[in-house]
């Protein structure tokens, strides 16, 4: 019996699609018209995603790491629809986050380290061990960002509405995968208390005018700023 994302790799992208009308794929993918040539970027969870086409398409040095050798694989898929697969500058690392994180080859070593939905299938326990391991794998001025559903905000009917979208899935993919249930992480207070890292600012992606999702950014430098992205701040 095929454990945890194994079991839903082959569907989770078009669920993904059709549930969030494309908006998981936005907030994913926001980053990566800041990338530069050159940067090193590290994608933890990466899925079926075709993020690290994008990033080595713009040039950059991509590392892209799944537990989940058929979500592997599909990405593969997505970088030869790109022309990409296959690139001396895209590397593919199947194995779980911790322990390569963990490398002394990884240690400062990223301009960009990417948590594409990949965060909330950990408990907080979990969490609070890997957000400091991802700030060691960052350069000095490097940035991490984490994509997700955004955290609870606005006035309470958006708060009602914000719970009824998202605990459905997070339920059954909690029953498929294994996914530990717990609350909806607030990142910026979590990377705030457990890493040096601040919080440099938050793009919403919207469903039907509601900020459902969130790309946060942080990295070691100063003067943190809130920008709103494509949606009105909450
Ligand atoms: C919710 S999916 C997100 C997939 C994709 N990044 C996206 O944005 O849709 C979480 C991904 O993390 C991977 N994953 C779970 N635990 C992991 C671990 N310990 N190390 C590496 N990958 C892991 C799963 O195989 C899955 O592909």
């Amino acid at each position: 019996m095929p454990l945890g994302y194994e079991r839903v790799a082959r569907h989770y992208e078009w669920l993904a699609k059709l549930y969030s009308l494309g908006a998981i794929a936005q907030t994913r993918e926001a980053h990566i018209q800041d990338l530069k040539e050159g940067d090193k970027v590290l994608y933890l969870g990466i899925g079926a995603s075709r993020e690290p086409a994008l990033a080595t398409s713009r040039g950059a040095q991509v590392t892209a790491v799944d537990k989940s050798p058929t979500m592997l694989s599909l990405a593969q898929g997505a970088a030869a629809k790109e022309n990409v697969e296959g690139h001396r500058d895209l590397r593919w690392v199947e194995g779980d986050a911790f322990e390569i994180l963990e490398r002394s080859d990884y240690r400062s070593q990223f301009d960009w380290i990417v948590c594409p939905f990949f965060l909330n299938v950990f408990n907080e326990r979990s969490l609070n061990r890997l957000l400091p391991l991802l700030t060691d794998c960052l350069k000095k001025h490097g940035r991490l960002v984490i994509a997700d559903y955004a955290h609870y905000h606005g006035q309470w009917p958006h708060r009602v509405f914000q719970w009824l979208y998202y605990t459905p899935p997070r339920l059954l993919f909690g029953l498929l995968t294994g996914n530990p249930w717990h609350p909806l992480y607030d990142y910026p207070t979590l990377v705030r208390q457990k890493t040096s890292l601040e919080h440099k600012k938050t793009s919403f992606f919207p469903i039907l005018r509601s900020n459902l999702y969130a790309s946060y950014e942080f990295s070691l430098a100063q003067n943190t700023t809130i920008h709103p992205g494509q949606a009105s701040q909450p």
